[in-house]
């Protein structure tokens, strides 16, 4: 094996070629190094924190808690982040001791599609990136995005000023770069309607029905970062939750679920709306604050905005 092949392609190498500033690259590494605590816990059934102290006692406790404690410690351990919010979280977390000045603030669901692990489908971590204390920014300020996806393969997707680019964990437990300056198609082939049918309202009906007759193959796995990683690496298409007679916001949430792959889409030349608006245009006030989307290929979601004018 060569050795300096792995080395040269190696996360961090990237990082520094790509001349993101070192607090930024910081962050993204060290979330790259939990998603690997994360996979092993996930993998193994073994809850204990390798690595780090145990924090949890005796008690077997839910993935989801797992991979949030795994990952606030790593961005803690960085020095560079003074604030994040999780979806595990129930408000604002304040890491005193970090530097206020030149620091970060993260979004983050440690693990979206978590109920998915149960029946061995693909799950995944999504993160966003703000310069500064205020994680509840717009997402047109995001400096940095990125995801993991526990897969058949554990990929780790990132997406600062310098495009998106997709590594692999090999079994010498090192991210490697796998796929450059990704891009997503203008038109796709695949669509995923989201929400349950009968909730549907009325536009949201006539852009499925208008993608079925069009011949779009469905693709719906329930979790959001495999079915969004599909849209991104293949060739592109339209992901859809939206809003219903009984969630009027939809279900997906803005801070750390949406922002982070509007950011990402949008930087590999696709687009992310919520019907009307960009999706990175949309304030962003509130923890639990949820929007509907239409996110993927441009020609697929300026399509679906039509319905809404
Ligand atoms: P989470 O597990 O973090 O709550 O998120 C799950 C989300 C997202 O992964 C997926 O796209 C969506 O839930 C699926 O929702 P439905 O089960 O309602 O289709
Ligand atoms: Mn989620
Ligand atoms: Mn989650």
């Amino acid at each position: 094996m060569n050795i300096k092949k792995h080395v040269k392609r190696g996360l961090w190498n990237h990082l520094m070629k790509s001349g993101i500033e070192m607090g930024l690259a910081s962050i993204i590494y060290e979330v790259g190094v939990a998603s690997k605590y994360v996979n092993h816990a996930m993998r193994t059934g073994d809850l204990g924190l390798a690595g780090t102290s145990n924090l949890y006692g005796e008690d077997q406790l839910a993935l989801d808690v797992v991979a949030d404690e795994i990952i606030k410690d790593r961005l803690d351990h960085t020095g560079r982040v003074s604030r994040i919010i999780s979806e595990e979280q129930s408000e604002i977390v304040i890491f005193e001791r970090q530097s206020r000045v030149g620091g970060y603030s993260v979004c983050y669901d440690p693990l979206d599609g978590s109920s998915l692990v149960d029946v061995n489908l693909s799950v995944g971590t999504i993160v966003a990136i703000y310069a500064g204390d205020d994680p509840l920014q717009s997402g047109r300020h995001q400096v940095g995005a990125m995801y993991v996806l526990y897969g058949p393969r554990t990929t780790l997707v990132y997406g600062a000023s310098n495009g998106v680019h997709e590594f692999t964990l090999n079994n010498l437990g090192e991210y490697v770069l796998t796929q450059e300056y990704i891009q997503v198609k203008e038109r796709g082939k695949i669509f995923s309607p989201g929400g349950i049918r009968r909730d549907y309202l009325p536009e949201h009906e006539e852009i499925v029905k208008k993608l079925e007759n069009d011949g779009y193959k469905l693709r719906y796995s329930g979790g959001f970062v495999p079915d969004i990683n599909q849209i991104l690496l293949k060739g592109g298409g339209l992901f859809m939750y939206p809003a219903t007679t009984k969630a009027e916001h939809g279900k997906l949430r803005l801070p750390f679920e949406l922002n982070p792959m509007a950011y990402l889409i949008e930087l590999a030349g696709g687009a992310a709306s919520d019907g009307r608006r960009p999706i990175l245009e949309l304030d962003c006030y509130d923890l639990d604050q949820r929007s509907p989307v239409y996110i993927g290929s441009r020609e697929e979601v300026e399509m679906a905005t039509q319905y809404f004018k």
